[in-house]
Formats: structure tokens, sequence, C-alpha cells
């Protein structure tokens, strides 16, 4: 596997007869990303992957963060099976969803009240409509670089170009998408992640127009950038002082960061939360958690709120599995998986130094961020989108991203690393065994141009 020419032959051949029935050979563009080829998968197994060519990765891209357990536990297995037997469908109630809402009641202090979905995408968009209709207010104030799912209302602002950057005070609303009620933008305030004072002055800009500020508690769809301190208390106070809802997007951090979630990690009272990825490990599952008096809406019928395969009891399955191995973790979790991903963070950082890379990472550590500066970039922790746009060299991290690939290591595209409960002290000290070939190749290529 050390060969950039082609150990994906068979990865190929099936991309190129997908795009013959798939629109673009993917089901979601950002697959197309990965290099060479987007690579097609037999089977995983706890903290590996093995592709159709038969190559073995040591996997922290865990689809996208859902694969918090490893891949395919045999207790999440059995749990889908058993219920696979019993039903995989019926549009109408369990005592599963029960069992399910009542296991994230007891582990996130602000869920008084759950509803499920498919998606985090559709969640980001009930807790919006939500917001709107308790306040009668029409705005959204949301961060730059900061995802919310790929709806017309969760991607506006999300990542503009530099030269549509906006003013540092005022960032642009653009959608990075074609096709969407062109509208929805003037339904958007941008703000600055970590500018407290910046945001204040967004807040009082548009006084009294504000139904809510949604954040990712930690910027993991930027570089990983942690909330600086007083920020989400900031967030909170304006919240109150507005008559706004504070809505965290936990999407990543739920479970991740701990049983209570990133809001806990961090010490944050949200009012709506929105669960996706790791709440399923892996399967179709999302919930909205929050304070009950915020599903009045909902439970009137005012706001409608649907989905025919929410509270699906497949997922419901899954889902159970899912929050009872947090559980059984105990508080001690997530300080393990931090240690481990730290050991990673440590490893990669030492061997971009004997290597000369400018790689530099960030983050708590059950998931961390690698950005790689750009020739006479400053050093020092990424703090907002723009400072990462700024330094981030996206063509060498690409080139290192696929010798990684070559050597049986799977990151992100964009630089994200997840660690999984599943991976152990060996499967990091094989990654960087594994790196270590991957670094020195990608730095004599490099330096070869
Ligand atoms: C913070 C955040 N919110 C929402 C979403 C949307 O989730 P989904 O792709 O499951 O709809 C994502 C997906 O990556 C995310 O990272």
């Amino acid at each position: 596997m050390s060969s950039l020419s082609s150990p994906f032959p068979k990865s190929q051949a099936l991309f190129e007869r997908a795009q013959q029935s798939i629109a673009g050979g993917v089901n979601s563009g950002i697959r197309k990303m990965e290099m060479p080829v987007p690579l097609y998968f037999s089977h995983g197994r706890g903290g590996r992957l093995y592709d159709v060519d038969g190559n073995e990765f040591i996997d922290f891209q865990c689809g996208q963060g859902a694969i918090l357990y490893g891949h395919a536990p045999e207790g999440m297995a059995d749990a889908i099976g058993a219920q696979a037997r019993l039903g995989v469908h019926w549009a109408a109630q369990s005592e599963l969803e029960i069992e399910v809402a009542e296991r994230l009641q007891k582990m996130i202090p602000s869920a008084e009240r759950v509803r499920f979905n498919s998606s985090a995408t559709e969640v980001v968009i009930a807790a919006f409509r939500i917001a709107r209709a308790h306040t009668g207010k029409p705005l959204i104030l949301r961060f730059e670089g900061h995802y919310h799912g790929w709806g017309d209302e969760g991607l506006v602002g999300f990542a503009p170009p530099p030269d549509k950057w906006g003013e540092e005070e005022a960032p642009s609303r653009l959608h990075p998408s074609a096709g969407i009620i062109s509208e929805v933008t003037e339904r958007f305030v941008v703000a600055r992640w970590n500018d407290i004072e910046h945001l204040r002055r967004r807040v009082a800009q548009y006084h009294g127009q504000i139904a809510a500020i949604v954040f990712e508690p930690c910027g993991c769809n930027t570089s990983c950038i942690e909330p600086i301190p007083g920020l989400l208390d900031a967030i909170r106070e304006l919240c109150d002082a507005e008559g706004a809802l504070m809505i965290a997007d936990e999407t990543i951090t739920g479970f991740r960061y701990g049983a209570g979630g990133a809001q806990t990690f961090y010490g944050a009272s949200p009012d709506l939360t929105v669960l996706g990825k790791a709440i399923g490990g892996g399967v179709p599952f999302a919930a909205l958690v929050g304070r009950e008096r915020f599903f009045e809406t909902v439970v009137s019928g005012k706001v409608v709120h649907a989905g025919t395969l929410n509270g699906n009891p497949l997922c419901l399955a899954a889902s159970k599995w899912c929050l009872d191995t947090i559980l059984a973790l105990g508080p001690e979790h997530p300080g393990p998986l931090i240690a481990l991903g730290r050991e990673l963070m440590k490893g990669l950082s030492e061997l971009a130094a004997r290597h000369r890379i400018p790689l530099f990472v960030q983050g708590p550590g059950q998931i961390f961020h690698g950005t790689m500066l750009k020739p006479g970039a400053a050093e020092g922790p990424v703090v907002s989108y723009r400072d990462y746009v700024r330094r981030h060299d996206a063509p060498r991290w690409a080139h290192l991203r696929r010798c990684l690939l070559g050597h049986g290591v799977r990151a992100i595209e964009r630089g994200l690393w997840f660690m999984s409960l599943a991976h152990t002290s060996a499967d990091v000290a094989e990654a960087l065994e594994r790196a270590e070939p991957a670094f020195a190749q990608h730095a004599a290529e490099w330096s070869a141009g």
C-alpha cells in the first residue's frame, strides 16, 4: 500500500460503474473529495475498515463521527438483528421510543422533552421552526464556519470563500448552493465565533428580531475550535436578554464529549439541542431535545413536526444500545477517549516536526483537527474560520492525507480526526508506525514539487 499509483483498482472500477447509475457516483457531495478515488468498503471491525481491494485502514474518519462505538459492534448488531425480526418499521408507537427518550433525559440535563427524526439536518429545521414560532421573531443568529446540515437554512454563511467574506463586523450570508429559496439568507445574521464583543454588537444591531442563536459548542466543522472562556455564558445571557432560544448543535459533540455532551463538558445550559451521528452509532437517527416549554408549539400542533421514519424501531434499538454503552462507561467517559486522542495528537506532532511538515493539531482529543500551515503562516491555535482559511494549506493537507491513506491510516478530507471507543493504545501506536513512512513520502514528494 505504499505506492500512490493504484492501491485501489477495484474501488476505481466500482466508482466508474457507479457513475452510470448514481449521479456523480456518490450519495453525498463531500465523498467525492476522497483522493485518489472515493473508496468502496467491504467491512469494518472495531477501529478498522477494509476496502474491496483488501486494504486495511485504521479508521479515524469514523463515519464522519457517527462511529463512536467502532465498526460493527457485536452488541449493536445483535440489537438491530433482534429488532429486525420483530419489525423494522411501524410508523407508530413502541415502548422502545420511550426507553430511548428516558435515557436522553437521564444523560442530558436540559433534555426535558424529546422528539426524534432521521437526520440532524431535519432536526435543525425543526429547532429553527420552533424558535421562530415560540418567539414570533424572524432571525436566527449563527456563526461563520459552523455547519448545521445541508438544508436551505443550515448552510447560510457557513464557509464563504475569502473574496465573499464581507466586512469583519458583518460576515456574509452567502449560501453555497444554487436552487435554494433565496430569501432564506435574509432570515439569518452571521457572526464570528469566539469574539464576545463582536457577538454583543451583532445582537444589539438586530435587537428585538432574533429568535435563536445556534452554534456548535466546539467548532468541530472548522479546525475544531473550542469556545473561549465566557463565550457560552455570553450566548446564554444574550439569549435571555433578547428572549431568544439558545440552540446547541451537538450533532458531533453529543455523547463524544460525555453522556451530557459538550454542554456538560463546557458547562452550558441550552434551550434546545440537536443530536445526531453518535446517537445512532451509524444508523439514520437524530433527536431534538430541550426544555419542556419550548415544545409547547409542537404539542399544540402549531408547529408541524413530522417524518414517516421518526422513531423507527430499528434505529431505536441501535440507539438504545449506543446510549447504554455510554451510560455503562460512567462519569469516566470521555476521559480515556481524550487521553487516547492526545496520544495520537502528540505522535502526529512529533512526526510532523521530524519531517519538517508544518502540521498543527488542535482539539480536545476525542476529536481533533490538523491544520497544514501555509508557507510563512504564523504558528499557534486557529481561533476562527477566517484565521483557518488564511493559514491552512488545503492542497498540502490533501497530499498528506492521500499518503496516509496509502499507508493504511484514514482521516477526514477536511482535516478532522475522530477517535472511537473501539480504538486502543495499540491501534494508535500502529497508526503512528504506519504514518511515519506516509509523512516521509509526503515530505519528499512535496519538496520535489
Ligand atoms: C454540527 C452538525 N450539525 C448538523 C449536521 C447534519 O447532520 P446530518 O448529515 O446527519 O443531517 C452535521 C453533519 O455533519 C453537523 O456536523
